[in-house]
């Protein structure tokens, strides 16, 4: 006898946009170089890794719920106090729970127009509607986000450095946009990629804004520099009030033990951090470079990934040289998604990988 199935009902928002793009890794053996998703091609410090080890012994014991350790070890490297911080896993989820906490339908959500695909996201799952300013050359425009404020914004994000681009907004500018901003509208300022960013003079990670306006939060994550992307780890820093509302919306045992444990000794090995940052950055003036002299455009950029452009109505089209990389097992990213056909964003890698990328685009131009 058939059993008749029925589903319950779910409030499912139409977001309409993939949480992950799917990356082709090609089909075939040998090895694959994935330089889709912006990880640290320099791995994680061994202790970290010795740390998530060890505590690897006790997998029956839950986590801290508060992730009390991992605050105060990111309240004494920054100089912050602890309660104006919460950790989350992955920076992700600090910002899913900013939308949750703070738009509904009916709201307005306004972000930059080529900005992190996680902003619209956000913004759809919780019904609020999507505000996007256009940008010069890929980076914001300030007085086009200040123009596109209404009684209805509630919520403005800013990836610094951005991501797909990998620009970013120069300190003065960063400024100048949250005092425009009042103070009843949350400003996000999503610094991801500070690590590598903090070596330009005239970048700010927006931090010193927390401490002087109440309305502003600022996402930091240990999945980039610090390379601890599978354990899911980030953390947010705002005014207390802000912090105590997003304890209450984040999911309990949010951060597991190993990435508690693991992010608190790799707080304990900042030089290796800083020399993470400071060998991604010579790498890619050399890939920039490289790129450019076989006839490529590159978008500047502060963090560990290029963009760049392919010329269209030729045989060199990004589409392309998407296929010609995956046939030869090196996995880029398509950002199609984000309206930017002729680009592919590709992550910086070690020295041999990236001779590799060189190596194949000089073949692939020809
Ligand atoms: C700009 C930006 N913000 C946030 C994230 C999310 O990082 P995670 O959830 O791993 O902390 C990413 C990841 O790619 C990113 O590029």
């Amino acid at each position: 006898m058939a059993v008749e199935t029925k589903y319950p009902d779910a409030y499912m928002p139409d977001i309409d946009l993939s949480v992950v793009k799917k990356v082709t890794d090609g089909s075939g053996k040998g090895s694959l170089t994935d330089l889709s998703l912006n990880e640290s091609s320099y791995g994680a410090s061994p202790k970290a890794m010795a740390a998530a080890a060890e505590r690897g012994a006790l997998l029956h014991r839950y986590p801290d719920p508060a992730s009390k350790a991992l605050r105060a070890s990111i309240g004494e490297a920054h100089g912050f106090d602890p309660d104006h911080l919460v950790c989350g896993n992955g920076s992700e989820e600090l910002l899913d729970v900013i939308g949750r906490l703070f738009a509904r339908p009916g709201d307005e959500v306004l972000f930059s127009e080529r900005s992190f695909m996680q902003f619209p996201i956000v913004a759809r799952r919780v019904g609020a509607t999507e505000i996007t300013a256009p940008e010069h050359n890929l980076v914001p425009l300030v007085d086009e986000l200040l123009a596109r404020i209404t009684a209805k914004t509630k919520i403005v994000f800013l990836a610094n450095p951005n991501n797909p681009s990998g620009t970013y907004l120069p300190k003065d500018e960063l400024h100048r946009l949250c005092a425009g901003i009042a103070q009843h509208i949350v400003f996000v300022i999503d610094s991801a990629y500070a690590e590598f960013a903090n070596l330009v003079v005239d970048y700010s990670d927006g931090h010193e804004l927390v401490e002087r306006y109440d309305n502003v939060i600022v996402t930091r994550t240990f999945s980039k520099a610090f390379g601890l992307a599978a354990l899911r780890v980030g953390w947010a820093h705002g005014s207390a009030r802000i912090i105590e509302f997003m304890n209450r919306m984040r999911g309990i045992g949010n951060v597991n033990a190993l990435a508690q444990e693991a992010a608190v000794a790799a707080l304990g090995d900042l030089d290796f951090v800083h020399d993470v940052a400071q060998r991604t950055a010579e790498e890619r003036d050399r890939v920039t470079k490289a790129l450019e002299a076989i006839g490529l455009s590159v978008v500047p950029s502060v963090t560990n990934f290029l963009l760049v452009r392919y010329p269209t109505g030729t045989n060199h089209t990004a589409a392309a040289a998407l296929s010609y990389f995956t046939e030869h097992r090196i996995i880029v990213r398509a950002v199609d998604d984000y309206g930017l056909d002729e680009y592919l964003r590709i992550t910086l890698g070690g020295p041999e990988e990236n001779d590799a990328v060189i190596a194949r685009m000089k073949h692939f131009m020809v």
